[in-house]
């Protein structure tokens, strides 16, 4: 199809193909993040991720996403200073918090304490720059705090400040565990955030210029694309890895656990991407974090396991083009560092909100509502009839 081609109202349904989950359909142009699905390449804004993760840090890379370049010295440290300065939440927010049910889970909890930003700070003056840097502000310094004030409190404690002598990584590993993390840690940690923080049109990146495309508020833009990031085949994934490692045990069972869910037509959790052909790169780049914290705190003997699968599944899924994706190690990073696995889709979020931000600007710029349209396979013409008239045995629901 041509570039901008309209399809028109009148054209008829079995004119336009159907293309189930928009695979391949382009919906936007976008400056941020290029994939190389065949050769495992990822840039962002046109840095290479290795190159990134090697050099910048959560902070410089999310201001590159957001505005474009890389930051000046004085630049980078004015955005440092402001999101240290708006790491606080209102107790307002952290009260609230205290009433959600302490089994429920972070990531809900999350969604949740995002939207209820947009109550203390919305005044969808999307059009003024000075209200755009600062949403963009609050979001980064605030959703870190939201997450582990949750932590907190679903254990019955009250929330600790952010300690503003400690950096962004540093900071929120204290206030996760409430003990200074060691410097190796907090790098560690900074690395991975990188690595997650944008990824072109996933599917909560989508949501999220989906909501912004209405031209609602920022933090609306945020809390639809945290449910977005949820599910088990998106952020969730990296959860059910760990579970999956597990029930494998030991590196000798990786083939027949392999063997016996590509019978039963199971997905491997945290293997396959839409994008990767090969082995995505940020798998590779957290295997070797993974293996820098392992050498100093430790192995973990489901790091074995994670190995032995990944190398009983090239024989048996790489012709299919399904390799490692980024949830594959990633959980036992965060497992090293102390991190509680329902907390795994939380960090995502932390680290993706820069991408969202970057995209909800982006969208802002060439705004054009999104409104697919649908093929209509319904019934037509119907009459309605009084209830005791009506034939109920067809109904979907026969309970109602
Ligand atoms: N294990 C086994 N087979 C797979 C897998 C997998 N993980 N992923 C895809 N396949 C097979 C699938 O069975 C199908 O085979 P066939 O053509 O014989 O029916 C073929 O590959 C295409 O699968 P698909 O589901 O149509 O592919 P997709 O592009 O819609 O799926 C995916 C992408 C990520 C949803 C999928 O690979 C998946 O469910 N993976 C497991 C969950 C996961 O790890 N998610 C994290 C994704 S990366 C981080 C993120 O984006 O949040």
């Amino acid at each position: 199809m041509k570039e901008n081609q309209p399809l028109h109202t009148s054209q008829t349904s079995d004119e336009v193909p159907l293309r189930p989950g928009l695979e391949g359909v382009p919906v936007t142009r976008s400056a941020i993040c290029d994939i190389d699905g065949l050769q495992g390449k990822l840039s962002y804004r046109g840095y290479s991720i290795a190159e990134l993760t090697a050099q910048s840090s959560f902070l410089e890379t999310s201001y590159l996403l957001i505005w474009g370049n890389l930051p000046n010295p004085q630049q980078l440290r004015d955005f440092e200073k402001e999101i240290q300065m708006h790491r606080r939440v209102s107790f307002r927010v952290r009260d609230m918090m205290k009433c959600f049910p302490a089994s429920g889970h972070p990531m809900d909890a999350l969604q949740s304490s995002a939207a209820s930003l947009g109550l203390f700070y919305s005044r969808r003056a999307i059009d003024n720059p000075q209200y755009v840097y600062d949403a963009v502000v609050r979001l980064i310094a605030k959703i870190p705090t939201m997450v582990a004030a949750f932590q907190l409190i679903r254990k019955g404690q009250d929330p600790i400040q952010p300690r503003d002598d400690l950096a962004y990584s540093a900071n929120f590993l204290y206030m996760l565990t409430e003990r200074e993390q060691d410097p190796l840690a907090a790098r560690i940690f900074d690395k991975c955030l990188i690595l997650h923080a944008e990824h072109s049109l996933n599917a909560s990146t989508f949501s999220a210029r989906v909501t912004a495309s209405t031209l609602t508020d920022p933090y609306a833009v945020v809390a639809s694309a945290v449910g977005t990031l949820a599910g088990p085949l998106h952020g969730g994934a990296n959860e059910d890895v760990l579970t999956m490692l597990e029930t494998i045990g030991s590196p000798e069972n990786a083939g027949s656990y392999l063997d016996q869910a590509i019978a039963k037509k199971q997905k491997i959790m945290g293997f396959g991407h839409r994008e990767y052909r090969v082995k995505d790169p940020r798998a590779s780049i957290l295997q070797e974090l993974a293996e820098e914290l392992f050498a100093r705190f430790g192995s973990d003997e489901m790091y074995e396991v994670a190995k032995a699968l990944e190398k009983e599944a090239e024989p048996r899924l790489g012709s299919k083009g399904i390799y490692p994706n980024v949830d594959f190690y990633s959980g036992l990073v965060y497992r090293k560092l102390g991190i509680p696995r329902d907390l795994f889709t939380p960090i995502f979020a932390i680290s993706r909100v820069s991408g969202w931000l970057a995209h909800w600007r982006e969208q802002l710029g060439t705004n054009r509502i999104f409104r697919p349209s649908q093929i209509y396979k319904g019934e037509q013409n119907r009459k309605w009839l009084p209830p005791e008239q009506r034939n109920t045995t067809n109904l979907q629901n026969p309970q109602i």
